[in-house]
């Protein structure tokens, strides 16, 4: 986990143009068919979101790990070989951007190649790409989440947000541990590490935890398009769901900017006053996203 300052996303304001013109960006971007991607980031576990041309094959999006050329693959790229459950954005028919949950699968052989020439003859910038570099362009097909077409996995789907739900409890139990731990000079007073040292531990594992949690919205935000579309009596549902997402959103970037400033040692009542607020709401929330969307997909809800 790395709790060094994190520079603001130079993508953003294509970002924001994008998600406010149902994908459509102007300048060297116009009438580039355009997505957002966002993966885990393989190190940090924070939600890395970049915009990506990208080929429509039927129900599938193909994308390429371009790089411009450069030698190395896009941090994107690394991301998603690490872990291959992703976001996507895109423009959509209703005239707004929308969110999927999407799984990454990497093409290779005569597929690849087939879809990389397909591009380079839509896009012959791609071709050059290719010319410069010695790696081997990656072609990745992104696949959306359909709960219609599988009831084994929309079952998967549900057990997986428990088990999410169930690891986000447990680091946080872990954070207020520590804070206690904090507060009381030290676990047990014994301990030879000094506060200021169990500070920046402290902020790391905030950090893991806000970052886990950013990321299970992300992922679940794209998840709730795949439920309205086939579940509409939980259209209202994930409403509320989402809402409470976009709170705990601006709750967590301000934490987060917190725990970057970094408090001293003797400030950690703030970490635990400003950590309340972020989670103020984080169990009912849970709970009533687990009585609401498991049954849809035939996973039976915890007993609490
Ligand atoms: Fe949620
Ligand atoms: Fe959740």
């Amino acid at each position: 986990m790395n709790a060094t300052p994190v520079a603001p996303n130079p993508n953003d304001p294509i970002i924001g143009e994008f998600r406010a013109n149902n994908g459509k960006v102007g300048g060297v971007f116009d009438g580039v068919p355009l997505l957002l991607l966002t993966t885990a980031g393989r190190r940090t576990g924070r939600p890395h979101t970049t915009p990506v041309v990208h080929l429509r094959d039927g129900g599938r999006y193909l994308v390429f790990a371009s790089n411009a050329g450069r030698p190395e693959h896009p941090d994107w790229y690394e991301n998603l070989v690490a872990g291959s459950q992703v976001t996507i954005e895109v423009g959509t028919e209703e005239g707004r951007v929308r969110p999927f949950a999407a799984r990454a699968v990497v093409l290779d052989g005569d597929e690849r190649d087939h879809w990389y020439e397909h591009q380079c003859a839509l896009n012959p910038a791609f071709r050059r790409y290719q010319e410069q570099t010695t790696r081997r362009i990656a072609v990745v097909a992104l696949h959306p989440l359909d709960l219609s077409a599988d009831a084994a996995r929309a079952r998967m789907i549900g057990e997986q947000l428990v088990r999410h739900h169930e690891e986000l409890r447990a680091e946080l139990r872990d954070v207020r541990a520590r804070i206690g731990d904090l507060l009381a000079g030290g676990p047990g007073r014994t301990d030879p590490i000094p506060p200021a040292d169990l500070t920046a531990q402290l902020r790391r594992h905030c950090l893991t935890f806000c970052y886990g949690l950013q990321m299970h919205h992300t992922r679940e935000n794209g998840a709730f398009s795949a439920f309205e579309d086939e579940f509409p009596h939980l259209v209202p549902v994930v409403e509320r769901l989402r809402a409470e997402h976009h709170v705990m959103e601006k709750a967590l970037r301000d934490f987060e900017a917190l725990l970057r400033e970094g408090p001293s040692g003797d400030d950690v009542t703030r970490f635990r006053t400003e950590l309340d607020r972020v989670v103020t709401g984080l169990e009912d929330h849970f709970a009533y996203e687990e009585a609401n969307l498991l049954p849809a997909v035939g996973a039976t809800p915890p007993q609490r």
